[in-house]
């Protein structure tokens, strides 16, 4: 599979996608989501993958948003098209059965910023900057970002950004629980290939089932979510890797998880 709008590699058990139209500040088209979408679909299927990065070609961006010159043509359908495609690939990504960690290197705005949000983990370069503008165009952030944005920062938050399309340094967006670390931007690589290689060592099926018991109940009520807990717990304790973390642990030695 050849790729023109992404760089797809493999780091031993990370997978990295590079979106890459740095001239565009890596702005989403159709064939980049359409590229984007694949190498998900590629990467789910890899038992070897343990670890997703995602991040921006350049050292300006990540992704400044969906593609503008797009939309001149749109009507309703075109338009309603548009915003389920973009979301159908972000909730693959934010389902996927490994952790994915967006590597945010510079401008994360609109699709960019709610690419980022469907990913599991944020590392920011200082010079990241992110937002919702979609306001200052005349439209609404149509890849989840109305959705996601007041799960992670708050309503008050949340809707203080899309309203006003204002843009927010790292420094901001980490202080409101929109990243989870700031990096300097010389460092941002080196940083995220450390947490997707620790995050690929720990056992695949409890990461999955993790994610799984976060997401699913995540929208629930606590007595649902608990049940699903519950029911994850109870299949997690028939893998071997259960048995090999646990007796590792009493035999004082590092576990070696096999994702069975
Ligand atoms: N869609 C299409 N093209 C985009 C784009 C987008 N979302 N964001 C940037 N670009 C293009 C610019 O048109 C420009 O192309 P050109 O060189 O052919 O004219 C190139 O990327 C560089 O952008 P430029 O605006 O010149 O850089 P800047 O440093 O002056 O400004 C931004 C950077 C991010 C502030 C500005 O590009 C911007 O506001 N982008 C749109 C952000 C947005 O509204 N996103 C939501 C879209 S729904």
């Amino acid at each position: 599979m050849t790729f023109e709008n992404i760089i797809f590699e493999k780091l031993d058990q990370v997978s990295q996608i590079t979106l890459n139209r740095p001239k565009k500040l890596n702005a989403l088209n159709q064939k980049t989501l359409v590229e984007l979408h694949k190498a998900i679909e590629i990467i789910k299927k890899d038992d070897s993958t343990r670890s997703v990065i995602i991040t921006g070609a350049g050292d300006k961006a990540f992704v400044a948003g969906a593609d503008i010159s797009q939309f001149a043509d749109f009507d309703a359908e075109k338009g309603r098209k548009f915003s389920q495609f973009g979301q159908q690939v972000f909730r693959e990504i934010e389902l996927l059965n490994k952790p994915v960690i967006a590597a945010v290197n510079g401008f994360a705005l609109g699709g960019g910023c709610e690419l980022a949000m469907s990913c599991h983990l944020r590392l920011a370069s200082t010079n990241a900057k992110f937002g919702l503008p979609e306001i200052n165009l005349g439209i609404l952030p149509g890849y989840g970002g109305t959705q996601r944005l007041p799960r992670l920062i708050g309503l008050s938050n949340a809707l203080h950004l899309v309203l006003t399309g204002e843009m927010i340094d790292a420094e901001k967006a980490k202080q409101l629980g929109l990243v989870n670390e700031i990096v300097a931007p010389e460092n941002l690589h080196q940083r995220a290939v450390e947490l997707a290689n620790l995050l690929a060592k720990k056992a695949p099926i409890a990461v999955q089932y993790i994610l799984g018991c976060i997401y699913q109940g995540l929208d629930s009520d606590i007595d649902t979510g608990l049940k699903i807990e519950a029911d994850y717990f109870g299949k997690i304790c028939q893998t071997e890797d259960m048995k090999e973390g646990t007796t590792a642990f009493l035999e004082k030695r590092q576990p070696n998880f096999r994702g069975k």
